[in-house]
Order: structure tokens, then C-alpha cells, then sequence
């Protein structure tokens, strides 16, 4: 027992048998599939585990209807007819897998005492009417179904004997026909495995049927019969509750071993040596609404590891707002490119119109291997996951991201019945990475790559963002299920995340300023000076004057950002001392200023000096803990011809920030502050780096003079 465990633990379920049953001379599966779809290829493999022998039927056949499967069957049954201890398995393989090996199956199949057992259903199709001409029942499922049925060979050719109708009529009917016949039933020897010990139809038992974990395997638990069926299949809708399952059985991923499928069927691209033999990829780029980061995302696009020329671009954008930053991004790396095209707002085609034309980009173009399409505000934080996708060789596959700290994220688990959202068990763990793999999900949005060979042939149609009602993403998912084609996300590796785009403001110049309480992450990446996390760690503070602190705090963006936005606003104060903007209109020691406040940027000012400042002032100052409030906080304005310096005063301030926003030596000359009773002064101040110093009584201070060029400084008074 014990070695037999361990045994199974080791070996993966890509080597054939590894679930243990050895292969049974006298057992043949039968199924038909007139295309290899995705769900055929889970089948395939499912049924590899086990050992089983498997004879696929009609794969050189173009698909009419059920009738077809028994034509198929009674051709094929000729051959076998003569073989006294054949058993054959004919079932399903679309939306099909084993949980279980042939010894069980015969064992279970030989129990039954009789010659052929057929699934149960919970209803009787496609006709009702037949229903009470069924027997009845004590326990279980009454009403024959035909995704799956098990007899011996000489019987089952009994069975389909008869068999003359069209490919597009009912098997199921014809069967069903066969079995309410007693003398039939009695003389072919039907019984039906109405308590689900061998198959386990989804549809109607949904709510019954559970994954059960064991040593390194799962299995379907039928809890209304306490069965553990042997063949699973997702017959009607249950076809995606069967993908749910699919994720797990028979051993796709387990407790013990984690993900066993994702290493399989790779696709390397070490074998393109050159930059341009690789596959042809289209890229398509959506900008739907307002979007925080949009410089950043066009950054992180040009510096994928792909070849650009091998990259199309597609780039749809519905935003006048953010026709800068596309042009910014075109201008420097349209060249590059294989192709560029470009929707702008002016066009304005529609959502979904925007996504079929750029998915038919791909489609129409016979090089093209793959479409990557990607909106806006996703921040992908790998630069080889295009690369990553493409070799985890899925007809369609999303890299999983989702809103920081949050459960929002681009797939949904399960549907509703009425196709919205619904959370699947295992939605929480795969958001937050506790069960790593690639899992087959009902709705991918956002970001996704998908063959160019599938968009071909099952997804030819061209306009898959449209159906009813949904909205283009919604449409997208339905029509992809509906062709039988898996979407899968990955989470093997942290890809990244989505911005949230709430309260995203398009009226300053330099937006991205205000996105300190929405996308922090995002915020700090773009504005927060990369050699911050050393001063938090006490490594880079400096001391230029006694009880003065200088450590880097802001990047040049967000200083060269701070400069525009004040200047765009242009209402600098007159530098008088009268002063309508504070409290008793009077200013001791004006300067030529814009207070935070004018730009409304005053909380999102104040949390930059709680989450930033603050810290540095408690490790610095011991024993003084800060809110971070403020009255004032500005950027002064200095310039020979305006003003160049300020004479020595205190500040209204327990302490006071000072951050210098541009550089000296090139954008002025001069400038600085000077520490009167320490004789001290800081005529160097490095762009971006925050000054820090008691604001009252030991730190009476003044501004140098700025002897050419304009300097600028964002100063906040705080606790006052
Ligand atoms: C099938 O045959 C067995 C005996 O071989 C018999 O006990 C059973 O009742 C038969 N079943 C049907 C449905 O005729
Ligand atoms: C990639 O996937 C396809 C379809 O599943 C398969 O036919 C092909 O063999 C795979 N490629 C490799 C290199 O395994
Ligand atoms: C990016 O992805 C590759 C491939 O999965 C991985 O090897 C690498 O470590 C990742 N890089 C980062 C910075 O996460
Ligand atoms: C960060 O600090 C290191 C040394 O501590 C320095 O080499 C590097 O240039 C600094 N980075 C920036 C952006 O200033
Ligand atoms: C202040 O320092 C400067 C240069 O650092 C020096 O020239 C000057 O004499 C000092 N003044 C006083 C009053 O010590």
C-alpha cells in the first residue's frame, strides 16, 4: 500500500499507464471525433493514463449529426463481430475523460450482469413523452442516455443492426427506441447504470458530483449514490462544469504533484535561431476608456522580447486623450516594426468592431501564427511573456492578472446559468496563486494569445465580438465555447496585474500624478525614485547640516511632471504679502508660488508625505510621530528677473520638506539654502532629493540666490 503510493507519486501521467491499470487484451474504446478539438486532446490523454486502447472513428468524415456515430459503430463493429469475449467502450471524446482504468471498468461492467450497459440520464431525450414508458426505478437516474455505453462486441452489433437513419437523426432516440422494446431489451441484455458506478452524465447532476483528492489522483464522487463512475462526460451544458472537472481528472493537477500537464506539449522557439524566422505575430492594442499608465504601457510593449520584425501591430484607440501618447510611441518605434496599423478616435468604429478587425488581421493572413491582444491597462511586468505563452502551445491562452490585492481579476471560474459570472471553488486559490497551473476557465478577457490556425478554421467566423446582448468580451467567450475551443489561463508565474481605471481624471496635464490612492504600485514605479527603498532602509540619508536630512525621494518624471503641470496651471502668485489664499491674507515671506491645493492635488499630496516623508522623519527624529499635516505646500517658483532668493526666516512648521525639482548646473545657476546658526548650506541640490529640517527656532534659514536659469522647489510645511 505504502510503496504502491509512492510509486504513483512519482511517475507523471505523460507516460502511458502511469495511473497503474495494465492494458486488457479483451477491452476496446470506441469514439468518434471528425475533429481534433481541444476537448478531444484532454480525452486522448485522459484515456492514455489508464492504458486504454482507443480506435477513433470518422476522423476522415465531415460532421452531419448523432446518426452519423451509429453508422460509424455498426461499420466498425463488423470486423469485431466474431470476437466472443470482445468488449468494447463506445463514448464520447469531445467534452469526455477517465477517471478511472480498465480493471475497474470490466469489474464494474461485469457486475452489472448484463450484456450491455448503457449511461443514465435524469430526463429523457429527446423525447419526453417516451418517459413513462420507461420502468421504473428504486434509486437512481431512470432514462437512457448514448454518450456512453459498454457490451460485448457480438451484442452491440445486435443493437445497431437495424440501424438505416440519417446521419442527422437521433442515436440517442434510436437506442432509447431499442431499449423500451422488452423483447429487444431482453434479447440484446440492456441494463442501464442508473446509479452512476461507470458513467457519470454532468448534465442535471451538476450539484451531485464533486472532486475527490486521493494519493495523487482525482476522481469524480457521485455524493447522491456514493459511486466514484469510471467515465465522466459534460453532455449538454454541462460541458463546462466537465472543463472545471478537467482541470483535475484523472491527475492534470493534484495536492501531491501540483500542475502535471503544463510541461506537456511545449512548443520551444529555441529552435529559431534568427530574429526573423520566428513566428509571425499580430498585436493587437485596445484603448477603450480613459487609462492611467499609458506611456509606461507603450514602454513595456517596445521592450517585449520578441522581434519587432515579426510583430504587427494592430492599435485601436477610442480616446482623444490618449492620442499623444500613441503618437509619442509610433514616432520612435513605427519603423521597427513589420507593420503598423492604427484606428484612432477620429474613425470611431466600435468596440467590438475594433477587436474583429484586429483579430482578422491574423486571420487573413496566412503567416501569421499568432494574435496577441492586449488592452490597455494591463501591466504585464515579464518582458518574455509573449514568449511564455507561445511556447505553453494553447489554442487560446491567457496570462492570469488581476487587480492588486484584490480577487478581481481577467477570467471567471464558472458561469452563471444565465452566462455571468460565477466563482468556481478553486477561483480564490488560482487568483491568489495557491494552486499554480493552466486551468480551462469559461471567460478570458484583457490579455490573451490565440493561434492564428484556430482563428482559421473552428474561430474562422468573423465576427466573434458580437452575440445578443453581450458586451464585446462577453460575446468573444460565448462564441469560443460554442466552437468547442478551451480557453486556458495561466498563473505559472506572476504576470503582472490590471490598473484600476475608477475616478481616472483626464483634466490636468500630467494625470498620472493623481493615481496615488487607485494604482499605488503603478505610482510609485513611475514616480518614486528607485534608491527610495534605501533610504527607508537608513542606507542613503544624508546630513548636510546639522539636524538636516536629504534622501532621494522623486524620479525626474515626477519632478518634470510636478514642473509642467504648475506651469500649465500658470497662476503663480504675485510674490506680495498679501495673499488671498491663506488664512488672514497676509504672508510674511511670500515667494512666487502655486500652492497644491490650486491643482487640487492636496490629498494625494498629503498621502505622499504620510507614506513617504513620514517614515524617514520617524527613523530620523525618534519619538515624534507625524500625520502629515499641512497647511501649505507649494512649488516656489525662483528666477533672477522674478525672484532669486528668499531672506532668512522660520517656517510655520514642525518640520519642513523641501524637494528640489530640477537640476543645477543645467537648467540654473546658483540657488541653495543656507542653515544661518550653523553657518551651512546646500548649494548643490540633487533633482528629486527631499530635504528635510526643523522648522522653527534652531533652522532659521534662507533661499540663495538663483543667478541664472529658473529653479524650482516643492516645499510642504508640516504639522504647523
Ligand atoms: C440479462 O441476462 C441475465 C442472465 O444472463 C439476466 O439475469 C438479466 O435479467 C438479463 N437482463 C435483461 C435486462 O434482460
Ligand atoms: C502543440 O499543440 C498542438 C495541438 O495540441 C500539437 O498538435 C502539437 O504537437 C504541439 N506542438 C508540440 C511541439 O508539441
Ligand atoms: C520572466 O519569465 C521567464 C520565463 O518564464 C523567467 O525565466 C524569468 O525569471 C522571469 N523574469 C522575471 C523578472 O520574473
Ligand atoms: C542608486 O544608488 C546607487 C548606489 O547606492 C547608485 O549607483 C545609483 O546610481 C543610484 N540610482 C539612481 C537612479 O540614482
Ligand atoms: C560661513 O562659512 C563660509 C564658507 O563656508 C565662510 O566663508 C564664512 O566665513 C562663514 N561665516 C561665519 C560667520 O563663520
Amino acid at each position: 500500500m505504502f510503496l504502491g503510493l509512492l510509486i504513483s507519486l512519482l511517475l507523471t501521467c505523460g507516460a502511458p499507464g502511469a495511473l497503474g491499470s495494465s492494458t486488457a487484451d479483451n477491452l476496446l474504446v470506441l469514439t468518434v471525433a471528425t475533429e481534433e478539438t481541444d476537448g478531444f486532446r484532454r480525452f486522448q490523454r485522459s484515456a492514455q493514463c489508464f492504458n486504454y486502447k482507443v480506435k477513433v472513428l470518422g476522423q476522415e468524415e465531415e460532421w452531419h449529426g448523432d446518426g452519423q456515430k451509429v453508422r460509424l459503430l455498426k461499420t466498425a463493429l463488423e470486423q469485431y463481430v466474431d470476437n466472443e469475449d470482445l468488449i468494447i467502450l463506445f463514448t464520447e471524446s469531445y467534452d469526455a475523460v477517465f477517471a478511472s482504468g480498465s480493471a475497474e471498468l470490466l469489474k464494474k461492467f461485469k457486475q452489472a450482469k448484463s450484456k450491455v450497459v448503457f449511461s443514465a440520464e435524469t430526463l429523457a431525450y429527446p423525447e419526453r413523452r417516451l418517459e413513462p414508458k420507461y420502468p421504473t426505478v428504486i434509486e437512481g437516474k431512470r432514462f437512457l442516455g448514448s454518450g456512453g455505453f459498454i457490451g460485448y462486441a457480438s451484442h452491440l452489433h445486435k443493437l445497431v443492426a437495424d440501424w438505416d437513419g440519417a446521419d442527422d437523426t437521433s442515436d440517442q432516440l434510436y437506442y432509447s427506441k431499442i431499449f423500451l422494446d422488452p423483447v429487444k431489451r431482453e434479447q440484446i441484455n440492456i441494463t442501464l447504470d442508473h446509479r452512476c458506478r461507470i458513467f457519470q452524465n454532468l448534465h442535471g447532476s451538476e450539484g451531485d458530483v464533486v472532486l475527490k483528492f486521493e494519493n495523487g489522483r482525482v476522481r469524480a464522487r457521485n455524493m447522491a449514490y456514493d459511486t466514484l463512475p469510471v467515465l465522466i462526460n459534460g453532455n449538454g451544458p454541462s460541458r463546462l462544469f466537465m472543463n472545471y472537472m478537467g482541470n483535475y481528472i484523472p491527475r492534470v493537477w493534484t495536492f501531491e504533484t501540483g500542475c502535471v500537464v503544463c510541461d506537456e506539449g511545449l512548443r520551444s522557439l529555441q529552435e529559431f535561431k534568427t530574429d526573423d524566422s520566428f513566428p509571425l505575430v499580430v498585436v493587437g492594442v485596445f484603448i477603450e476608456q480613459p487609462t492611467p499608465f499609458v506611456s509606461e504601457f507603450f514602454k513595456r510593449l517596445s521592450n517585449l522580447q520578441y522581434p519587432k520584425q515579426r510583430i504587427q501591430l494592430y492599435i485601436a484607440n477610442h480616446e482623444p486623450h490618449h492620442q499623444k501618447h500613441v503618437e509619442r510611441f509610433l514616432q520612435a518605434h513605427r519603423s521597427e516594426y513589420s507593420d503598423v496599423r492604427y484606428v484612432g478616435p477620429e474613425e470611431a468604429v466600435n468596440f467590438g468592431e475594433a477587436r474583429n478587425a484586429g483579430m482578422d488581421v491574423c486571420r487573413q493572413n496566412p503567416q501569421c501564427e499568432y494574435y496577441f491582444s492586449i488592452d490597455v491597462q494591463v501591466v504585464l511586468k515579464n518582458a518574455s511573456v509573449l514568449r511564455t505563452l507561445i511556447e505553453q502551445n494553447k489554442s487560446i491562452i491567457a496570462p492570469m492578472v488581476s487587480r492588486i490585492q484584490d480577487l478581481w481579476s481577467n477570467f471567471w471560474g464558472a458561469l452563471s446559468s444565465d452566462g455571468f459570472y460565477a466563482r468556481s471553488e478553486d477561483y480564490i486559490d488560482i487568483v491568489q496563486r495557491q494552486r499554480i497551473g493552466i486551468w480551462n476557465v469559461p471567460y478570458i478577457s484583457n490579455v490573451y494569445l490565440v493561434k492564428g490556425s484556430v482563428l482559421r478554421k473552428a474561430l474562422s467566423q468573423y465576427d466573434l465580438f458580437h452575440s445578443g446582448n453581450l458586451d464585446p468580451d462577453m460575446a468573444f467567450c460565448d462564441n469560443v465555447r460554442r466552437k468547442g475551443v478551451f480557453m486556458v489561463v495561466t498563473n505559472r508565474e506572476p504576470f503582472g496585474h490590471i490598473l484600476s481605471l475608477e475616478n481616472y481624471k483626464t483634466s490636468h496635464l500630467h494625470n498620472d500624478l493623481w493615481q496615488i490612492f487607485q494604482n499605488i504600485e503603478d505610482w510609485k514605479e513611475k514616480f518614486i525614485h528607485p534608491n527610495y527603498t534605501l533610504a527607508r532602509k537608513g542606507k542613503l540619508i544624508e546630513s548636510p547640516c546639522p539636524d538636516v536630512y536629504w534622501f532621494p525621494l522623486f524620479t525626474e518624471t515626477a519632478c518634470d511632471d510636478i514642473v509642467e503641470e504648475m506651469e500649465n496651471f500658470g497662476q503663480w502668485s504675485g510674490g506680495g504679502n498679501k495673499d488671498e489664499r491663506i488664512q488672514g491674507g497676509y504672508e510674511n515671506v511670500p515667494t512666487i508660488d502655486i500652492h497644491m491645493n490650486q491643482i487640487n492635488y492636496e490629498k494625494e499630496w498629503q498621502k505622499l508625505l504620510l507614506d513617504f516623508a513620514a517614515p524617514i522623519t520617524e527613523k530620523m527624529f525618534p519619538g515624534y510621530y507625524t500625520q502629515a499635516q499641512f497647511d501649505l505646500a507649494f512649488v516656489v517658483r525662483y528666477k533672477p528677473d522674478e525672484q532669486p532668493s528668499l531672506v532668512p526666516h522660520h517656517d510655520a512648521s514642525t518640520f519642513t520638506i523641501n524637494i528640489a525639482l530640477n537640476s543645477v548646473g543645467q537648467d540654473y545657476e546658483g540657488g541653495g539654502c543656507r542653515f544661518i546658526r550653523y553657518n551651512c548650506s546646500i548649494t548643490a541640490p540633487r533633482k528629486g532629493w527631499a530635504l528635510m529640517h526643523p522648522g522653527r527656532l534652531t533652522h532659521y534659514h534662507e533661499g540663495l540666490p538663483t543667478t541664472k536659469g529658473t529653479r524650482y522647489i516643492a516645499v510642504s510645511f508640516v504639522d504647523p
